[in-house]
């Protein structure tokens, strides 16, 4: 108890401190999905990599097809637990960047109304803010103790917010290094500010990316207009054909593999008191727009959906252009739950499209990342241990909550590597991650680090699995 003591001031004393390493961090652009911040990947891994190293962890980068991970280990006590924590270094790219207050590559910490401070950047909850409590924990630990209460080992990936395309062959080749007695993971959410919450299911995600096109060049749309298919309806109609008027998604096939949420579950969310009004009175919004006759907690925790997250295609400059356009594009994900298959749903989406195409047109697919859904034990002794630990640490007890986000690696470290993983992060429902003013908590970001450490120590002292 007195080394965790002396662990959690320590955390306190170097709150400015560790706060001056996330800026470091914030401050490389690591935009996975643009090709354009491939160097700025490479730096975020490299800054990672000498950080844990002065921390006195055995790290290194390592090259993959796409963005590099950081690898690093450092031992345990004899008989203590061994866990793998895993965490990205990439981030969403900023558009729309005018929507911005600050520079989004510039961290700054704002005060909120209520005299709360938070982190303002792209990548401040998702994920930089959240993998560096897990490290600030370790440094604490290290500065106070001179070791670790349990081995560990740290995966840090680049290509998260692109579908983790390099992860899987990554486990494979490194089973050896990688595996551990359980996986830890933080880049989920709290239940509410004062009230942690252990994920205990994530949503799969299936990104597609269509092109529609007609004629063979763009065409004035009154010389051809009457006559040419215009790929802009065609496309439109296959989106406005993915739901039907229940909010059900058409697409034959689409709820195989689809089940209901077990009774004792749907009561202990029933019990959670969250309230539709607020969730999306926060963003503007009154009604629920999703499938009918399920509550907001099913449509977003338990239930798939297909979304299109972006339509390109026309004249949308400035002024007014009379025009037939060529193609047509649009990017769209399908959220997936239970045991629904990424490939299957891939295919059937394909079929659909396909057989809804009029003549003269053609489709080009391509895939954007694919990765099932994921459903953890509810009575892990994993899940008990941390749920201690951070009731130690919050006013309230920590709550068992869905999320509606993917994760696409997690399901992974149970099929691959045989490993329980551990949910548990410290964003707020009001993050704005992927959006314009990205922010994390002060609070997140301190008591984030105390609630690590005081799961390692308590990891440390062993889990009967
Ligand atoms: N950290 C998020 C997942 C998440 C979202 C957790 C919301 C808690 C609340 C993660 O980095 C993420 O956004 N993943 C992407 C994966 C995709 C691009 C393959 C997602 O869910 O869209
Ligand atoms: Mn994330």
């Amino acid at each position: 108890m007195a080394s965790l003591d002396s662990v959690l001031s320590c955390i306190d004393l170097n709150l400015d401190r560790s706060l001056g390493r996330l800026f470091d961090l914030l401050r490389i652009p690591s935009i996975s999905t643009d090709p354009n911040y491939k160097g700025e990947c490479r730096r975020a891994a490299d800054y990672l990599a000498g950080d844990l190293a002065a921390i006195g962890f055995a790290a290194s980068v390592r090259d993959t097809n796409g963005h590099p991970m950081v690898l690093a280990r450092h031992e345990g006590p004899e008989g203590a637990p061994h866990v793998l924590f895993y965490g990205h270094y990439d981030v969403q790219p900023v558009d729309p960047i005018e929507l911005w207050t600050s520079e989004p590559f510039e961290p700054v910490v704002k005060e909120a109304p209520d005299g709360s401070k938070r982190i303002v950047a792209r990548g401040a909850a998702d994920d930089k803010g959240q993998l560096m409590t897990f490290v600030e924990a370790c440094r604490a630990f290290k500065a106070e103790t001179g070791s670790l209460p349990c081995g560990v080992t740290i995966l840090f990936e680049g290509e998260e917010e692109s579908g983790s395309p390099s992860l899987l062959p990554f486990l494979e080749a490194h089973r050896d290094e990688l595996k551990a007695d359980a996986a830890l993971v933080c880049d989920t959410n709290m239940w509410d500010r004062r009230t942690p919450a252990i994920s205990t299911g994530l949503r799969g995600l299936v990104g597609e990316e269509i092109v529609i096109k007609a004629a063979s060049r763009d065409l004035h749309s009154g010389y051809y207009g009457g006559a040419a298919a215009n790929p802009l309806h065609i496309l439109s109609k296959i989106v406005a054909d993915l739901h039907d008027e229940t909010g059900r998604v058409t697409i034959p096939g689409f709820y195989d593999g689809v089940g209901e949420v077990p009774d004792a579950v749907k009561a202990q969310w029933d019990n959670l008191g969250f309230s539709e009004q607020a969730f999306l009175g926060e963003v503007g919004l009154s009604v629920p727009a999703g499938e009918k006759g399920r509550s907001v907690l099913e449509q977003t925790w338990s239930r798939p959906t297909a979304e299109v997250n972006g339509m390109i295609g026309g004249y949308t400059g400035a002024g007014f252009k009379t025009v037939i356009a060529a193609e047509a594009r649009a990017k769209i994900s399908f959220r997936l739950v239970f045991d629904q298959d990424p490939a299957a749903i891939r295919e059937a989406f394909r079929a659909f499209v396909t057989a809804k195409l009029p003549a003269d047109c053609t489709v080009e697919f391509h895939a954007h990342g694919g990765s099932g859904a994921i459903q953890l034990p509810f009575d892990s002794p994993w899940i008990a241990a941390a749920r201690e630990a951070l009731t130690d640490e919050w006013p309230n007890e920590a709550a068992m909550i869905g999320m509606g986000g993917s994760i696409p690696i997690a399901g992974e470290f149970k099929h691959r590597l045989g490993m329980e993983t551990l949910l548990v992060g410290f964003g707020n429902g009001d993050d704005a991650i992927h959006s314009p003013n990205e922010k994390y908590e002060m609070t997140s970001f301190h008591k984030g680090q105390r609630s690590w450490a005081r799961i390692l120590d308590r990891l440390g002292k062993g889990v009967a699995v």
